[in-house]
């Protein structure tokens, strides 16, 4: 499987995924690390572990359609199997998304379907809540709805900050991501027919990791 990592920011997750393939618990192959940023340190990080990078500003666009146009041939130029949206911070187009459906994933701060969109760390302090965590899913057109596959789970203390939060839920996506990615890869994780299949079975839930 060839793997482009698409990045906004800090790139932590991509980094746990460039050191599962070094580690060879990923079985596919970074090839391209692409960023609306140039400024994002996920690039140094792809430059840093020899994966090729492209920087595709958002901003040299007229609108949404056109920035994913050109996303898209940087992805068919690398001859890309499987996208992972790594902080990536962009809304995408449900003609860009309908290409790679299947064949993209995301991975979110919260217990999906609870807080989609930004801020889930402060959102979860506000309302008082005891469990976090967060979700790996399938790409759809609507933003954070895809199918979930994966989902770690911390408990809240009433110590916990934003800051920490994050922190912590840090700590489970590089254990979850690589893995989900690994079971795509290695063909455990398909999907037909708009519908995920966990070792051959319809994935009715989650797959839930163990709680730190
Ligand atoms: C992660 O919290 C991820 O869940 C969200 O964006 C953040 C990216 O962090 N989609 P990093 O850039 O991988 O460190």
């Amino acid at each position: 499987m060839r793997i482009a990592v698409l990045v906004s920011g800090n790139g932590s997750n991509l980094q746990a995924l460039i050191d599962a393939q070094h580690d060879k618990q990923l079985s596919g192959q970074i090839v391209g690390v692409l960023s609306n940023k140039a400024d994002a340190y996920a690039l140094r990080r792809a430059e840093d572990a020899n994966i090729a990078t492209a920087v595709i500003s958002h901003q040299n666009f007229p609108n949404r359609e056109s920035f994913d146009v050109a996303m898209h041939q940087q992805l068919l130029a690398w001859q890309v199997d499987l996208v992972i949206l790594a902080g990536f911070m962009r809304i995408l187009t449900p003609n860009f998304v309908s290409q790679w459906q299947g064949k993209m994933l995301n991975i979110h701060p919260s217990l999906l379907p609870f807080y989609k969109g930004m801020n889930t760390h402060q959102r979860v302090l506000n309302t008082g809540d005891r469990l976090h965590g967060c979700t790996v899913h399938f790409v759809t057109a609507e933003l954070d709805a895809g199918q979930s596959i994966a989902q770690s789970v911390i408990q809240v203390s009433l110590q916990d900050t934003a800051e920490s939060l994050a922190q912590r839920v840090h700590q489970l996506e590089h254990f979850i991501y690589p893995q989900v990615a690994q079971w795509l890869c290695n063909g455990q994780l398909t999907w037909e027919n708009g519908q995920a299949y966990f070792n051959q079975k319809l994935l009715e839930k989650p797959i839930q990791f163990a709680q730190f």
